[in-house]
């Protein structure tokens, strides 16, 4: 009898999806991790324009489409100044995509992936498909991921450390400082930094640093997607940037298990990148918005919750029993621990829905704290 093989036994079904279905279809959703607005106009067109013209019915190059890849590589100069050859890059099925193919071309089996803790859930689950040990290491107090705890944390087995800034779960943004730090320790330590910038823009306070800019060794690869910046969520798109070898290492995974990203979405992603950016200011001013009133609206309920900086997640700490007296009374957030044994304590709200229905969770929450306290 064909067993299930161990890597595939090692992982389960995100504790985010569980939560999802003990709501009932009244609840009010603050466990989405996607943005409540459209895919920008001029994108959606550039896909429709492309398929009615025939050019997506074949596979592209592995790597994607040129005219994709030269806006990727030119957005890295225009938001960060950093110099990006495109044929460094490979569109992929999303950043999810592109973690999986990251860890899979570096992780060798029983190697280790040091990661935040709480963080995003697919690191875990990845590191263990990829046969690799993950390693978890604990936040500061403000919920942002210390240089000098992933310093103490390499091994001669570390494969790989994984920074996401800004971040999910918790919407903390790492500094300059932090940054120049992963670049550093990657060099000193020649060891892989994964930088997870999938939230890059959605930046309310200080910007967004990618140690990409400060490594002076190839030993930063970067994970990004049009995904959150652009509502693109649907589309599946994302994409990697590193060194010529690490690309190449990478995309052999990704022409045996994907073969090119979908088309149609290659020509929306470079409509997304190229044109017109008003509208990501336009989300990213209403997620501030949000993010004040969510923050407010958690102090008043007596939560302690430090103060985003970026994404569209809050992360208050709770009393034991909240996200299930919430879920009662038909309000959906996610427990800590979904994201790691750390994450205990904690619950993750996102922000992306609408204010009204915002405005009316936290009354909800006002009063489930009452009850659970
Ligand atoms: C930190 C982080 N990285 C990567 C991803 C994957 O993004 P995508 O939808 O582009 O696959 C997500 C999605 O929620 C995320 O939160």
């Amino acid at each position: 009898m064909t067993e299930f093989a161990t890597r595939v036994e090692n992982v389960s079904i995100s504790g985010i999806r569980e939560v999802f279905e003990a709501a009932g279809d009244e609840a009010i959703n603050l466990g989405i991790g996607q943005p409540d607005f459209p895919t920008p106009a001029h994108a959606r067109r550039a896909a429709v324009e492309a398929i009615e013209s025939g050019q997506t019915d074949a596979y592209t190059s592995n790597k994607g489409i040129p005219q994709l890849r030269e806006a990727i590589a030119a957005k890295y100069d225009r938001d960060y100044g950093i110099e990006v050859d495109p044929g460094n890059t490979i569109a992929t099925s999303g950043g999810s995509e592109a973690l999986h193919l990251a860890l899979e071309a570096h992780v060798d089996p029983n190697q280790e992936v040091i990661f935040p803790d709480p963080g995003f859930v697919s690191y875990d689950a990845l590191t263990r498909i990829a046969g690799g040990t993950p390693k978890p290491v604990s936040l500061r107090d403000d919920l942002t991921l210390d240089p000098a705890a992933v310093e103490d944390a390499i091994t001669e087995e570390t494969a790989v450390f994984i920074v996401n800034s800004p971040a999910n779960p918790t919407g903390a943004v790492q500094s300059e400082a932090d940054m120049r730090e992963f670049a550093r320790i990657a060099d000193e330590h020649d060891v892989l930094c994964i930088s997870d910038e999938v939230y890059e823009h959605i930046v309310f306070e200080g910007e967004h640093h990618s140690p990409l800019k400060f490594a002076e060794t190839d030993n930063v690869v970067v994970v990004s997607a049009c995904s959150k910046t652009y509502s693109m969520t649907g589309w599946r798109l994302g994409w990697l940037v590193g060194s010529g070898d690490r690309i190449d290492r990478m995309l052999r995974v990704h022409q045996y298990a994907q073969a090119c990203a979908s088309a149609p979405a290659q020509f929306a992603a470079e409509a997304a990148l190229t044109g017109p950016q008003e509208p990501v200011a336009e989300m990213v001013g209403a997620f501030e918005e949000r993010r004040d009133v969510v923050v407010d609206g958690l102090e008043d309920a007596g939560l302690e919750v430090p103060t985003p900086s970026g994404a569209f997640y809050a992360m208050p700490k709770v009393p034991e029993g909240w996200c299930d007296e919430v879920l009662d009374r038909g309000v959906v957030a996610v427990p800590g621990e979904a994201f790691g044994s750390n994450g205990e304590g904690y619950a993750r709200l996102s922000y992306a829905t609408g204010m009204e229905e915002l405005k009316a969770a936290l009354e909800i929450i006002d009063s489930a704290t009452a009850a659970v306290r």
